[in-house]
């Protein structure tokens, strides 16, 4: 009998996808059969970017990746991982401190669906400064976001701006 597919779930508001969130997908994808990224649609705050651009931008970010599939999400992540028969959440932590929330968050989802487990993927050296925040306040600002984000993300970031004028993106 095949074994049943080890499947992972990476979600998040991914506005936009930083080199930080590119990181963990690259560095868990091997550790599964399928590693869904999962973007989340109707946050409560107002994204940058709507959710088909935030797939269009990840699916280019991650072509090259065969077990990767990009996906959107609504609702409670628990619920999304059960319907999509994964197992565990991957999640990126760059800082200590952000470690109490992300804890609160696996037991709460551990609470919701007692077949989640939560792994912690520690963000590289390089990308722990890295958050979609910073990005966007940089490029609002007119700043370097070279090292930030995918090359994909970059230029729909340029793209933005000049759209929307130099001051605003
Ligand atoms: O990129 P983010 O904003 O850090 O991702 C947070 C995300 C999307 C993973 C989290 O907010 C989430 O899972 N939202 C879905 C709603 C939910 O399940 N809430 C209960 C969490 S215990």
């Amino acid at each position: 009998m095949p074994a049943t597919p080890r499947i992972a779930v990476f979600a998040g508001s991914f506005d936009p996808l930083t080199n930080g969130h590119a990181d963990v997908i690259v560095r868990s994808a091997p550790l599964f059969d399928r590693l869904i990224v999962a973007v989340l649609v109707n946050a409560s705050k107002q994204p940058l970017f709507s959710a088909d651009e935030r797939v269009a931008m990840i699916r280019r970010v991650v072509a090259d990746q065969p077990r990767v599939e990009v996906d959107t999400f609504d609702g409670l992540l628990a619920a999304y991982a059960q319907a999509r028969g994964a197992t565990v959440a991957v999640r990126g932590l760059r800082t200590a401190s952000e470690f109490a929330e992300e804890w609160q968050m696996a037991l709460m989802n551990r609470h919701l669906n007692a077949g989640l487990e939560t792994l912690f993927m520690p963000a590289s050296p390089e990308c722990a400064h890295i958050s979609s925040r910073l990005v966007k306040e940089i490029a609002r600002l007119g700043g370097p976001i070279d090292g930030l984000v995918p090359p994909a993300v970059a230029a729909h970031l340029a793209s933005r701006r000049l759209r929307a004028g130099a001051t605003s993106i």
